[in-house]
């Protein structure tokens, strides 16, 4: 069974996510029903060299009975793809295949290919359609919906990038079979954020069902999947280029989570497993810095631990300094003259952006 949450942004045409098992094989469909693609003809698939062999069939099956002209690009899998140099390859094989602006662009993978590829879009003869097609967890939790997209600098992850909302949605479920389950993990950190970041309904939910996410459980990961994108499409309607304040809220965890990726070399620990590490720490400095009973935030601390337990993302047992830490704290795209800003929840849903001194952070992470 699918379902079908609508994202609706000021100033932006509404656009469906469609979550659900077997979704992929009704994609061209699902896009001639689209009105502005009634008549499109040109599609560009960008796509990994893992994903590639697993699903780009399927989906060139399905354009093409809808009567699209879909040719495709591999990229290779990883971080590095997020590079100037691949966007430049696949805006000059797009340009070779005489693609104008009536084209469109599909995003066949996880986040590094959706990211890519939306930046790809969104420069193209200044902007061309993007179709997010997600196959992570990660991805059809978080990155596929909202329009961030980036290339990274040798200077630091996601410093190249736009806010390109895409056009259409398209999380198949049956996807998630073949995923690692490193990435499922990774996925599941983000899903526990937006648990703590949204309602107690979402999160006792998710306590509740936190086993059978982490034993990969279809039901609840298609549920999990649907409220994360109902909570994400009500914040990004609320700050869509996270100026106002409330978008920052999907960085719960991530502070202190790049700053551990960083120190420890990417790769060295899934991006979710440091996320959820930066949840854990983002407790303790709260319970240090906010004005909150230490009790109260107690109580909410291993409510949050019970779930990130039991979502298979333990404590991490990693090796830098604080020093080292807070230095990479420093780099993060948030800090503002020179302190570094958490978002910090003293309870369920109940979250603030607070800047924090240097002393107290070095402190929290001794
Ligand atoms: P990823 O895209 O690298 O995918 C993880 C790995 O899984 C890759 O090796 C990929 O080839 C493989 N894979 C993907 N789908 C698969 C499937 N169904 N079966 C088997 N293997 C599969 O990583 P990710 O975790 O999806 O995304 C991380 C990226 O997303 C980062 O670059 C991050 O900056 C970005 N991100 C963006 C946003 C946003 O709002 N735009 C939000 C969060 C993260
Ligand atoms: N994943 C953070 C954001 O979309 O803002």
């Amino acid at each position: 069974m699918a379902t079908k949450v609508i994202v609706q942004l000021p100033g932006e045409r509404d656009y469906a996510v469609r979550i659900g098992s077997g979704v992929i094989g009704k994609l061209g469909q699902s896009l001639r029903e689209i009105e502005r693609f009634a008549n499109a003809r040109d599609v560009l698939v960008i796509t990994d060299s893992n994903v590639a062999p697993l699903y780009l069939a399927q989906v060139k099956a399905s354009l093409a009975a809808a009567n699209f002209k879909a040719a495709d690009i591999t990229v290779p899998a990883g971080e590095g793809t997020k590079d100037i140099a691949v966007a430049s390859e696949i805006w000059s094989a797009m340009a070779q295949l005489a693609f104008g602006r009536d084209c469109l662009v599909v995003a066949l993978g996880g986040g590094v290919v959706g990211d890519l590829a939306g930046f790809v879009a969104s420069t193209y003869m200044r902007g061309v359609p993007v179709v997010q097609v997600p196959t992570t967890l990660l991805a059809m939790v978080d990155s596929s919906v909202g329009g961030k997209t980036a290339v990274n600098l040798a200077e630091g992850k996601n410093l190249v990038g736009t806010f390109f909302q895409p056009s259409f949605v398209c999380a198949d479920t049956d996807t998630l079979a073949t995923l690692p389950e490193r990435e499922w993990r990774c996925g599941c950190a983000e899903v526990a954020k937006s648990a703590v970041i949204d309602s107690d309904d979402f999160f006792f939910w998710m306590l509740e069902h936190a086993q059978a996410m982490a034993e990969r459980d279809d039901a609840v990961a298609a549920e999990a999947i649907q409220r994360c994108v109902v909570f994400k499409a009500g914040v990004v309607a609320r700050d869509k280029t996270e100026s106002a304040g409330v978008r920052e809220c999907l960085n719960y965890g991530h502070t202190l989570g790049h700053a551990i990726e960083a120190c420890t070399g990417y790769g060295t620990f899934s991006h979710g497993a440091a996320v959820a590490e930066g949840m854990r720490f983002a407790v303790r400095l709260a319970a240090d810095v906010l004005e909150e009973s230490r009790e109260a935030i107690s109580e909410f601390a291993e409510a949050q631990a019970d779930l990130l337990d039991t979502l298979g993302l333990a404590p991490l047992d990693y090796d830098a300094t604080p020093e080292d830490l807070l230095t990479a704290m420093k780099r993060d795209k948030k800090t503002r003259g020179g302190e570094v800003r958490f978002v910090l929840a003293r309870d369920i849903a109940n979250w603030e952006i607070v800047p924090v001194s240097d002393e107290a952070i070095l402190q929290a992470l001794r």
